[in-house]
């Protein structure tokens, strides 16, 4: 896809989608097979979960970000692969026996059935820090570089995807109140937290790649905080309509292990009106960008309508 903007008419959702994975492995791959010294038993490991079949979807919206900006692809290339990295290390340590405990993910056996929990926690912590030694090395302005580590730290950090797992993993302890309303605010930081700050940071860093203008970003940031309540809704809404298989994860877990999700909360059809709710949020910053931004608005409404 040198230039997905030219081929927008003939293209639809998975050909982009295609077309923004592969260029985001082969980034990765070339990155992985650059670092030296890696232990084969922590390399197989990290090649395991960062290799698997998952959607691809951070990059995606990383690169799509920055062609919507009128940037170039290329230079968000670090970031879709940065934020690859940390996702990976987000669902290896997710599915760890302590949290989770899942057997299943992206159809295959987790990372700490195959390797066994110490090498799963090392491998999660070892995509953790890679994501910003890429950033660091393969971004050649270092003012760049600099903004993207900052994005995507803070998008990691305890007040970003880890301070939100921390809430999902212990609400049970942590809750204090059991009114609807307190339920639904801490829901909803919860999934800010856990799985929008990476969606709203992929937007941000394709915005912060190709240099878009202080609008221009704040249009992403906006999108980006729609489109990552819309991703773990149909998340939380998919545990409870789909199966293990058409997932390749354990359906139904959520209500087994007492998650706070909108489906337990509300049900299914006020969860869907707020899944209605936040994808017109995500329209109405797509519409405010031009014609660029066409197969991003493309994987979004697609994103809205996942089915696994
Ligand atoms: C799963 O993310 C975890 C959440 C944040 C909901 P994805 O659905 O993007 O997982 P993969 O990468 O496609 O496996
Ligand atoms: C995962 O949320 C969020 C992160 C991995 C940060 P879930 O626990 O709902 O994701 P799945 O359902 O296991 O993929
Ligand atoms: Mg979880
Ligand atoms: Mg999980
Ligand atoms: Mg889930």
């Amino acid at each position: 896809m040198s230039d997905a903007s030219v081929q927008t008419q003939t293209l639809d959702y998975q050909a982009i989608l295609q077309s923004t994975t592969l260029r985001t492995d082969s980034f990765l791959r070339g990155f992985i097979a650059s670092r030296q010294g890696v232990p084969t038993l922590l390399k197989e490991s990290i090649e395991y979960s960062l290799f698997g079949p998952g959607k691809r979807v951070r990059p995606a919206l990383a690169l799509l970000a920055a062609q919507a900006v009128d940037g170039c692809i290329e230079d968000a290339l670090p970031a879709a692969a940065a934020l690859e990295l940390i996702h990976c290390f987000s669902l290896v340590h997710d599915d760890l026996p302590a949290m989770d405990n899942d057997d299943l993910r992206r159809g295959r056996p987790t990372n700490h059935k195959i390797y066994g929990d110490a090498v799963a926690i090392l491998a999660g912590d070892a995509m953790n820090t890679l994501a910003f030694e890429l950033l660091a090395e393969c971004v050649n302005d270092p003012s760049q570089s600099v903004k993207l580590l900052l994005e995507l730290s803070r998008a990691t950090g305890p007040a970003g995807m880890i301070g939100g797992q921390i809430l999902d993993t212990c609400y049970p302890q942590l809750k204090h109140v059991d009114s609807q309303a307190a339920n639904i605010e801490s829901l909803q930081r919860i999934h800010r937290l856990k799985t929008g700050a990476l969606i709203r940071a992929a937007c941000r860093m394709g915005g912060v790649a190709a240099r878009a203008d202080a609008h221009h970003l704040q249009i992403l940031d906006e999108l980006g905080q729609a489109v990552g309540l819309v991703f773990q809704i149909v998340d939380d809404l998919l545990d409870v309509t789909s199966s293990d298989a058409q997932l390749g994860k354990k359906a139904g877990k959520d209500a087994d292990i007492g998650k706070l999700t909108y489906p337990v909360l509300l049900g299914l059809e006020q969860t869907q009106a707020e899944l209605h709710r936040q994808h017109k949020l995500a329209e109405r910053a797509l519409d405010q960008l031009g014609p660029a931004a066409e197969p991003l608005s493309l994987v979004v409404h697609a994103l809205a309508r996942r089915d696994k």
